[in-house]
């Protein structure tokens, strides 16, 4: 297998912008996939801010900002990622969304190209398997906020080649993070704990064990953790929070994976979190308030 030079990221959303940024930082060649020229030039731009305020920070030198820059491109066409060597897909959580996007640069990439997917709950084996390359497909399920979180999750499935293993786990150490092997099982390692524990913490609240601000409190300070539930549902963001635990929901078919009937109402009401402005907390203001809809 040759070398991994060239990176594409499909997505340019909260991961895949993340994503994108952390290969281009790490050396490769990378070029970022948007549906539109508005997405991608947001996805471009928050990459930039976040490069630059790093800079002004001084923890970044200017010149390794320009440098990063200067490896990482952005296109709305599939067609620009034809010549990569490892494609990571970062778009919404849905399968069919997901075998699409795949069938499409199946078709389209070369036979060494590697497959990944950042999926959190989906199977990486379906995904795998809608291509004529199930040995050279993987999960990379990268952590939010990517350039932050060090740890990446490698899921292997029963068709995946050892060699191909060994290469997503290089590539994943090569960007400066902690991989971990997973089988590929809904929600791997991570989400299998963290999920049922922001659902129950919904139903926590509709039972009434405490304010949406008090259940944030006491895990905060009550366990260390850096943010409570709800201020991490709203980082996720709750579209696909939704869409994860309907999923592990139908795999596992186990009470604690289901979505609580609040966060469906918030799904459709659209209030998806700190990314749509408004989700348990309203980001409005100067400091995020309780949300009128929880409220
Ligand atoms: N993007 C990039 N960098 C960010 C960032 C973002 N969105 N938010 C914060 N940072 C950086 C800051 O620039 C800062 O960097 P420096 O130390 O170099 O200056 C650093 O992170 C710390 O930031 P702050 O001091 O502003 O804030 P903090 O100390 O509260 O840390 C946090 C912010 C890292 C997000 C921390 O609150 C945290 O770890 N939260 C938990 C995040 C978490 O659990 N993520 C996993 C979600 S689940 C998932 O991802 C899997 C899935 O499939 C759903
Ligand atoms: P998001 O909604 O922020 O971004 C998804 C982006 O994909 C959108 O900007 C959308 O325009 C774009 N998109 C959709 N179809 C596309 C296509 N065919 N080509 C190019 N772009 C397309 O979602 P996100 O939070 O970035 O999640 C993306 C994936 O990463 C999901 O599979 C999610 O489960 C997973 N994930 C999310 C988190 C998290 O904390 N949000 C953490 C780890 C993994």
């Amino acid at each position: 297998m040759s070398e991994i030079r060239k990176v594409g990221v499909v997505g340019g959303g909260l991961m895949g912008r993340g994503i994108a940024q952390v290969c281009a930082a790490a050396g490769y060649e990378t070029v970022v996939r948007e549906v539109n020229e508005e997405l991608l030039g947001g996805c471009l731009e928050a990459i930039g801010r976040q490069l630059d305020r790093a800079v002004e920070k001084g923890k970044l030198d200017a010149d390794v900002r320009d440098s990063t820059l200067g490896r990482l491109s952005g296109t709305v066409s599939l067609d620009d990622l034809a010549d990569c060597d490892l494609v990571i897909e970062a778009i919404v959580e849905n399968i069919e969304a997901k075998k699409d996007l795949l069938g499409a640069l199946d078709r389209q990439n070369p036979e060494h190209t590697i497959f990944a997917s950042n999926t959190s709950s989906l199977t990486v084996t379906e995904m795998g398997a809608s291509t004529s390359r199930p040995d050279r497909f993987v999960g990379l399920h990268f952590f939010n906020p990517v350039p932050v979180m060090k740890l990446v999750e490698v899921v292997r499935t029963g068709s995946t080649s050892q060699e191909t293993f060994d290469r997503a786990f290089a590539f994943a150490k090569s960007l400066g993070k902690v991989p971990v092997a997973c089988r590929d099982n809904s929600g791997f390692i991570v989400n299998r704990l963290l999920v049922p524990y922001m659902l129950d913490a919904i139903r926590g609240y509709e039972e009434g064990i405490g304010s949406i601000e008090d259940i944030d409190t006491a895990m905060q300070l009550g366990t260390g953790y850096p943010m409570g539930p709800f201020v991490l549902g709203d980082f996720v963001g709750l579209d696909t929070l939704y869409y994860i635990a309907e999923i592990m929901f139908d795999e596992y078919r186990e009470r604690r994976f289901a979505p609580p009937p609040l966060l469906k109402r918030m799904y459709l009401a659209g209030y998806f979190g700190r990314k749509a402005g408004k989700g348990f907390y309203d980001y409005s203001g100067d400091e995020p308030v309780v949300s009128d809809f929880v409220r």
